[in-house]
């Protein structure tokens, strides 16, 4: 994508993050087909009317040679992305390595790898090393498409060394930073080698962003107790520079989900849906297989809940979509084989000739079949062991305007303090606990089914993605940076 001669009528926001919104799929040596993925971010930043997006990221695929590379940059510039390619070594060392082997548990509670801690420190330091020239290339293309007046907007913890090569390279940018996971109490975070690095890069934004007020606070108590710096009840203050720290709940594309409801496909595969489980309820799990999403500990409270309550052995059906991510990681390879021995187990010891208590899936579905599902859901059970927020518990929310099913919802999970007074509040660790949840929910009164939904959906309608996304690029571009200041002075 060439640098435009003309300047766009509206200002540009530059959105930066690990993956692009499009999956690349190589058709010949210069030929790509893209597939655009209509995930929360793409919708939220199609609400913010003010500002041109352009996404850089990786794009998903290894390109070693120019001519696709270059092919792949035509392509994508069509879509407003602009690649970042990274080999496959880097890949696996930052995106398998660092950021998904140790920022991401950490982050999530469950620590750091003991081996990697134990004995390959060697291994660690690579995939730090692997981790800041990965943010270093991003930072490249970055500088390379930046005009003056655009407002960059980094995403998530693969890309926290990326404010201060930025800033770096020009301190006038305007850089925000939004984290899409939880950020770990400090004592969490103390543990992690590189945390000081980390924390002193992210602080080069302008502002900084979580989803939640909590997660805010113990960035702050990071800064203090392991920086020695000051905290402010605006953010977090050295010498001088005051980096803005403030919680931005997300949401989703509520009306897209309400609105699909009446589509045609969606209507015929409720009805379906009707048809396959009469006289049984459902409930649904959706979850990226991750170990976070505590599906192992969700299934096995469902056969509990099955010991304990004999008469709903026949009634009920348990559609968990598991969809696979990060496989090359071992980890998630180990998750797989322990979610399917589980599942099987389960099925062998509750199933008949006719039919099984679980149904699980190791796949994604489409839009239209995901929302369906959503529809003739009677409990959801949303039950991760942490989680940033999880949007899923407020697609569900957003589809259940007839049926007004039950949410159970995971406390560790960010959705629990904006929607916590109408779910059903679990620890998810707690397997007695959330089989008695399901009880409750598949017992639970209309009228306080409805007064529950009522309740969140209300929340999940008024409070967008689009809103979100708006209220966070306007906070970033009133922000004044440093370089202003000095320039008045
Ligand atoms: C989480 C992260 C996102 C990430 C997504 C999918 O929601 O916060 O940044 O894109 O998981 O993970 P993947 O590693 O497949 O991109």
């Amino acid at each position: 994508c060439e640098k435009q001669e003309t300047r766009p009528a509206r200002q540009r926001l530059l959105v930066v993050a690990n993956r692009l919104p499009v999956s690349a799929i190589r058709r010949g040596e210069e030929s790509w087909s893209l597939e655009i993925s209509a995930g929360g971010l793409v919708s939220a930043l199609l609400g913010v009317k003010e500002f041109e997006a352009r996404w850089i990221g990786w794009a998903g695929v290894n390109v070693p040679d120019e001519a696709g590379q270059r092919a792949l940059t035509k392509a994508l510039a069509e879509k407003m992305c602009i690649p970042v390619f990274l080999d496959e070594d880097i890949v696996h060392q930052y995106y398998n390595g660092y950021c998904n082997n140790i920022l991401w548990p950490l982050f999530h509670y469950l620590g750091l790898p003991q081996e990697d801690r134990l004995a390959t420190t060697r291994s660690f330091q690579s995939q730090f090393a692997a981790y800041k020239k990965a943010n270093q290339m991003f930072a490249d293309v970055v500088n390379k498409h930046y005009e003056e007046g655009d407002v960059v907007w980094c995403h998530d913890y693969h890309l926290m060394f990326l404010p201060k090569c930025l800033k770096k390279y020009n301190s006038e940018m305007k850089v925000g930073w939004f984290l899409h996971t939880p950020f770990p109490s400090s004592e969490i975070h103390r543990t992690l080698p590189s945390r000081s690095e980390l924390l002193h890069s992210v602080l080069a934004a302008d502002l900084v962003g979580f989803h939640t007020y909590d997660y805010a606070r113990h960035f702050v108590s990071a800064c203090t107790r392991i920086l020695g710096l000051e905290g402010t009840p605006e953010g977090v203050e050295d010498q001088g520079r005051l980096t803005r720290v403030a919680a931005f709940p997300i949401g989703i594309d509520s009306h897209r989900f309400i609105r699909a409801l009446d589509a045609p496909q969606v209507q015929d595969r409720i009805n379906e849906l009707k048809r396959t489980f009469t006289g049984r309820k459902v409930m649904l799990g959706v979850d990226r297989l991750d170990m976070i999403k505590g599906i192992p500990q969700k299934i096995l409270a469902f056969e509990k809940f099955l010991e304990e309550n004999s008469e709903w052995q026949q009634k009920v059906v348990l559609l968990q979509i598991a969809v696979p991510t990060r496989t090359d990681v071992p980890e998630y390879q180990k998750l797989t084989s322990q979610v399917h021995e589980i599942v099987g187990r389960i099925n062998g010891r509750f199933g008949t000739l006719t039919a099984v208590p679980i149904h699980h899936l190791d796949r994604s579905l489409d839009f239209y079949a995901l929302c369906a599902l959503y529809a003739v859901t009677d409990v959801a059970l949303v039950t991760s062991l942490r989680d940033g927020m999880n949007l899923v518990s407020y697609e569900f929310v957003a589809c259940q305007e007839s049926k007004k099913g039950v949410l159970i919802l995971s406390e560790f999970a960010g959705a629990a303090q904006s929607l916590g007074a109408g779910a059903i509040l679990v620890n998810p660790w707690n397997i007695t606990e959330v089989a008695s949840s399901i009880a409750q929910a598949l017992n639970m009164p209309p009228e306080e089914r409805e007064k529950r939904h009522e309740h969140n959906f209300e929340h999940v309608k008024n409070h967008t993605a689009q809103e979100w996304a708006e209220t966070f690029v306007s906070e970033l571009n009133d922000t004044v940076v440093e370089a202003d200041l000095r320039k008045r002075k």
